[in-house]
């Protein structure tokens, strides 16, 4: 293990890199051990390459505006939830069809570090205070194990929708640990696949890997379109070949609403012929700081908010909705052949994306600085930068309020995207389905609760209900339990049976 006899200090100093040894003799041998270890793992000119190309793009597109070369969605690729009612109940035979044959997997996008929410644990873990209590892994669990029912109510054959969750090396073994403690949530732990995505060091301005201290680079996952790379070399691509995936349901673990396997999204996709699909709410908001997936010079892809005029985001269509108004969510549809050509023949096309950071570094003397201002750079990859290479793309639209609320920041007063948001809309969301069931609410006089909460007595809490998702899916199945009956909240309906936990004391 000594750096110069095994041609470490050379292959530094050919990468311009020699600063990552300068602490070495003040090391203890276990620390020298361990720096030793990470920089023969690091192919350095890659990563110079990296930095290279990743500058020159982001200097060169940092001033251009995409407005004139941007094409909304056009109507007939797109699906819609409030627009194509007569299609809905199709897509979603078509959908749980292909459930039912086990040709669908589901692809948690899990790796990111979660540093707005300031959690030392993965965000999946994360409780936003429900009833229940439940984490956000594991309702997605159940809602899988939901599914692969509702699926297996269709024939008599048992099926089986394999959970693929990417990790990076800073969440792999906490989240693993944490299936494993819940029996995977009840699900088959063979068909709950963990893979790791890859890490790269941050870098100063001058392409300078930065040490976060003496004998420690400063890594960070390479973007959730680190996913391609780890798809390949993880062996996933092949196990989903094994296991005779054909299509693939991608998503991010902070959505506390998401359709995971959603059936009409992915029946939408398969009678469409599509290879890659998009889901997306509608942006009502000119000015809101969301993606938007519109074509570029003939091609998809999401525009962020930064990338165009105000004038072109305020675009209004004959409808009166925003034109480029498909906000893109987090949550793809791909076919199995479209994400091996990504991965095999595609992948090495992408750039990866400058983000800017305060990036906690050792000075010269050692001193660990953390910055006030951003001093470096991480260097991302995005799930959604491989539209470009689809054939045949599909939107598909849905409504917000019933399948977007994502966990990005802790709670503070008025916060967006925080816990209580997040448990706000799934308690707002089953209070509907409750509703549409036929149920109704009571307040502690026994009055009804009128449907639309009013804003005039400064409760706009929503009513406290709670669904399991292993009792309905997506709202099914809930007559026979609630219709004609009167609750108080909270009300709490899982697969022992519906509770009143206020009534009982609890
Ligand atoms: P975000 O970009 O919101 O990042 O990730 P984050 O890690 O959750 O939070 P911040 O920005 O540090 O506060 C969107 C989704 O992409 C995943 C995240 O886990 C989340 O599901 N992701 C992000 C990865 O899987 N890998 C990454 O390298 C980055």
């Amino acid at each position: 293990m000594d750096p110069n006899t095994s041609g470490l200090v050379q292959k530094l100093a050919e990468a311009g890199q020699s600063q990552l040894l300068q602490f070495w003799k003040e090391l203890s041998p276990k620390d020298q051990q361990e720096l030793f270890q990470d920089l023969q793992g690091i192919d350095f000119l890659e990563i110079n390459g990296f930095f290279k190309s990743t500058m020159e793009t982001s200097s060169s597109t940092k001033h251009e505006k995409m407005d004139g070369r941007m094409e909304p969605v056009p109507r007939e690729v797109l699906g819609s939830v409030t627009r194509d009612r007569e299609s809905l109940k199709d897509w979603e035979v078509k959908g749980l069809d292909c459930i039912a044959q086990s040709k669908v997997a589901v692809l948690l996008l899990a790796g990111g570090q979660g540093t707005r929410l300031g959690v030392s644990y993965p965000k999946g873990m994360y409780d936003v205070g429900l009833p229940s209590h439940k984490t956000l892994f594991q309702i997605q669990a159940e809602r899988i194990l939901k599914l692969q029912q509702l699926a297996e109510q269709k024939t008599t054959v048992k099926c089986c929708v394999p959970w693929y969750i990417m990790t990076s090396g800073r969440t792999m073994e906490s989240t693993k640990d944490f299936f494993s403690q819940h029996k995977y949530f009840g699900l088959d732990k063979n068909n709950v696949i963990f893979f790791q995505q890859g890490m790269l060091p941050a870098m100063d301005y001058s392409g300078k890997i930065i040490l976060e201290s003496k004998g420690k680079l400063s890594m960070a996952p390479d973007g959730n379109g680190g996913l391609y790379r780890a798809l390949g070399n993880q062996g996933i691509l092949d196990d989903m070949q094994r296991r005779g995936v054909e299509f693939i349901h991608v998503y991010c673990v902070d959505n506390i609403l998401v359709k995971v396997a959603d059936p009409t999204f992915v029946g939408f996709c398969v009678q469409k012929g599509a290879d890659c699909g998009a889901k997306v709410v509608e942006k009502t908001n000119p000015t809101e700081a969301v993606g938007v997936v519109c074509k570029v010079d003939g091609h998809y892809q999401v525009v962020e908010y930064s990338e165009i005029t105000l004038a072109t985001a305020e675009k209004r269509s004959s409808d009166g909705r925003l034109m480029f108004n498909a906000g893109n969510v987090a949550n793809h549809f791909f076919s199995f052949s479209f994400l091996r050509d990504v991965v095999q023949k595609y992948e090495p096309q992408l750039q990866h994306h400058v983000a800017q950071k305060k990036i906690p570094f050792v000075d010269d003397q050692g001193q660990l600085i953390k910055p006030e201002k951003p001093n470096g750079i991480k260097m991302e990859k995005f799930v959604f930068d491989i539209f470009q290479f689809a054939k045949t793309f599909v939107v598909y639209e849905v409504l917000r309020e019933d399948e977007f609320s994502p966990l990005k920041n802790a709670d503070t007063q008025d916060g967006k995207d925080t816990p209580t948001t997040a448990r706000h809309a799934l308690m707002s969301l089953h209070h509907r389905w409750v509703l549409n069931a036929g149920g109704h609410f009571i307040d502690e006089n026994g009055r009804r609760v009128p449907a639309i909460p009013s804003l005039k007595d400064g409760t706009d809490l929503p009513i406290k209900c709670e669904i399991s998702p292993l009792v309905s899916y997506a709202g099914e199945g809930l007559e026979e339990l609630v219709k004609g009956r009167e609750f108080q909240a909270t009300l709490m309906i899982d697969e022992r049976g519906v509770h009143e936990l206020v009534k009982n004391g609890v």
